[in-house]
């Protein structure tokens, strides 16, 4: 909505009428992503890294790399009020964020298991 739609009523300070409750929504959501990601880290993630499991391993790695910097520009955005360091987080958050939703569709994809790699 921010990036893709135009409004329709010249005078609307929206671009979509949904866009203010999409935004809480994602701000109210988007953090049980933590959760999640902290409920499997030791034994999903950290484990395998650690001991040298090569099924899905690649993107295994850049998927916990990436989480990072993800959450840590979201919140950045938020508390930042510089318009220059708001650009920073933002684009920071757009790319990992992006990245990180297509990395995850390919770590579901890829063999399962060491042998098949
Ligand atoms: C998983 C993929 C994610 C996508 C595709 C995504 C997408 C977005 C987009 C498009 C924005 C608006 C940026 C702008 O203003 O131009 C945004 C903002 C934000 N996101 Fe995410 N995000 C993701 C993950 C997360 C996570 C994991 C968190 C929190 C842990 C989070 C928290 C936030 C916050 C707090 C904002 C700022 C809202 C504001 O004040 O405008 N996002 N996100
Ligand atoms: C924070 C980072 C990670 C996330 C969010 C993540 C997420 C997931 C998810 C949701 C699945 C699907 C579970 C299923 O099919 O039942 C999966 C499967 C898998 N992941 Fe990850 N993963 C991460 C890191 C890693 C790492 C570092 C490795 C290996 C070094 C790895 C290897 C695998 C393998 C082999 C599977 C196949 C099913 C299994 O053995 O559990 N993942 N991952």
């Amino acid at each position: 909505m921010l990036y893709f739609v135009r409004p329709t009523d010249d005078f609307s300070i929206l671009n979509h009428p949904w866009q203010d409750e999409m935004q809480a929504g994602h701000v109210l959501t988007a953090p049980l992503l933590i959760f999640a990601v902290a409920a499997i880290w030791k034994r999903h993630a950290w484990q395998r890294i650690r001991s040298g499991f090569q099924a899905r391993r690649m993107t295994g790695i850049a998927l916990a790399i990436s989480f990072f910097p993800m959450a840590a520009s979201a919140y950045l955005l938020q508390v930042s009020s510089d318009e220059g360091w708001r650009e920073i987080w933002k684009f920071t958050h757009l790319a990992t964020s992006v990245a990180w939703i297509l990395l995850f569709l390919v770590h579901l994809t890829r063999p399962r298991t060491q042998s098949a790699k």
